[in-house]
């Protein structure tokens, strides 16, 4: 199970402070815990029973495995939440299978040409996976992916490899009857960065390989715990708390680290679910991240020297995520105390000697993650989504709601003629 603890050599937040704060959100909590009339909107994540309940599962592995068997390469078409997840999780774990390709996140053209390219003498399926369907990139993306598909396959055959991921009554879905594609649920009520365990998520995992199933568990037993706790021993309500007295302190900024590569596209995800969600009536923490070892040799330097901007977020994996152990070569390169050690206690040493560092120059907040694995993404993904939730409540914003990306998309939209 997920496991929090703090270093801070200042002792900036004390114990006494943490458990004052918790007490004034229980009634946050409480709400939370509940389920609130006013986002009924924008909670059909909150139990996992809705959007990804056995029934549900059923459902996506058979399509998944369709698409298995008849696909070299499933081209996931979607803009931040609508694959952050699904990112984060295929790009740490998956091995082999179908090779997941991502388009309907960028509008540059070389990069198009290449994902087109990269499709080149395979078989391959898309999913479009969009919750309002109006938004350019994925909706541009789907255009130029049916184009190359009617150049490849007769129309029945594109047809019946294109799905899409959408909200019942959409346009999307009409298009997927007049067309005969294969339509499935993007949750009504969930927003983007909140739909991991959902349609949306779930079928480019399964895709991919991902054992979903033991994804689900793991959110499913955090959901329990998260709801069973109280205000005194809540985990995600002491990290929303402690993160705001942080950010009461000063500091403006919160950095997500970790010493294991496989969570390069995690960091992107929980970027995007707390920016997306916080960052609104000119308050809100600013999520950044960075992958260590290899950023210790950058922004180390200004975490260590630099403006006291930020507070840092640890995920720190416990059990080994492979072996490598390190041999001499009877060489003089001065590297002997290396010799014979695994790179796994190399990594964990420089884990430690950063945080000893860093926590006496800002707090540290260190999530001990069990393994890097589906169940543990799944915990992860839960317990995040309901610390923002609940940090959003005490920062006293809409964590739900996102008016600063309608008021750009309405700029671009104006400058495009639409
Ligand atoms: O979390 C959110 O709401 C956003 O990041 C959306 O996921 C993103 O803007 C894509 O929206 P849509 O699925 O409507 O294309």
């Amino acid at each position: 199970m997920l496991n929090m603890t703090l270093r801070d050599t200042a002792n900036r937040v004390d114990e006494n402070a943490l458990r004052q704060a918790m007490r004034e959100a229980e009634p946050i909590l409480a709400r939370a815990q509940a389920g609130e009339a006013k986002y009924a909107d924008s909670q059909g994540w909150l139990s996992l029973e809705q959007w990804a309940s056995d029934a549900w599962l059923d459902q996506i592995e058979a399509i998944a495995d369709r698409v298995k068997k008849t696909c070299d390469a499933f081209v996931v078409i979607g803009v931040g939440g609508s694959n952050n997840a699904a990112r984060s999780v295929i790009e740490a774990l998956a091995e082999g299978g179908v090779e997941i390709v991502y388009a309907g996140n960028t509008l540059s053209p070389h990069a198009l040409n290449k994902m087109l390219r990269s499709l080149e003498g395979k078989d391959y399926a898309i999913d479009c996976i969009a919750k309002n369907f109006e938004t350019l990139e994925p909706g541009s993306s789907f255009r130029i992916l049916r184009e190359a598909m009617a150049k490849k396959y007769s129309p029945e055959e594109a047809a019946r490899r294109t799905i899409c991921t959408g909200t019942y009554g959409s346009s999307l879905e009409k298009l997927c009857e007049a067309e005969g594609y294969t339509f499935v649920p993007f949750p009504t009520d969930v927003g983007g960065r909140y739909s991991a365990f959902s349609y949306v998520g779930l079928l480019p995992m399964a895709v991919a390989g991902i054992d979903v199933r033991a994804l689900v568990r793991g959110g499913r037993d955090m959901e329990r715990r998260l709801h069973e706790e109280g205000a005194k021993t809540n985990l995600a309500l002491r990290y929303a708390a402690l993160r705001n007295l942080y950010h009461r302190q000063g500091y403006a900024l919160e950095m997500l680290a970790s010493f294991e590569p496989q969570f390069r596209w995690f960091y992107k995800w929980w970027v995007q679910l707390f920016a997306e969600s916080e960052g609104k009536d000119g308050k809100g923490i600013f999520p950044v991240a960075a992958e260590y070892s290899e950023e210790l040799h950058a922004v180390g330097q200004y975490l260590q020297d630099g403006a006291p901007l930020m507070f840092e977020t640890f995920l720190d994996v416990k059990e080994p995520t492979d072996h490598l152990v390190i041999r001499s070569d009877g060489k003089k390169d001065f590297f002997d105390y290396l010799n014979g050690k695994d790179f796994w206690d190399i990594n964990r040493a420089a884990f430690d000697a950063t945080v000893t560092a860093h926590s006496a120059k800002m707090p540290c907040v260190i999530f001990e993650v069990g393994a890097l694995d589906a169940y543990h993404f799944g915990q992860l993904f839960y317990f995040f989504q309901f610390a923002c939730y609940l940090s959003g409540e005490i920062l006293g914003i809409n964590p739900f709601d996102q008016p600063g990306v309608e008021a750009y998309k309405g700029w671009m939209f104006k400058a495009l003629g639409k």
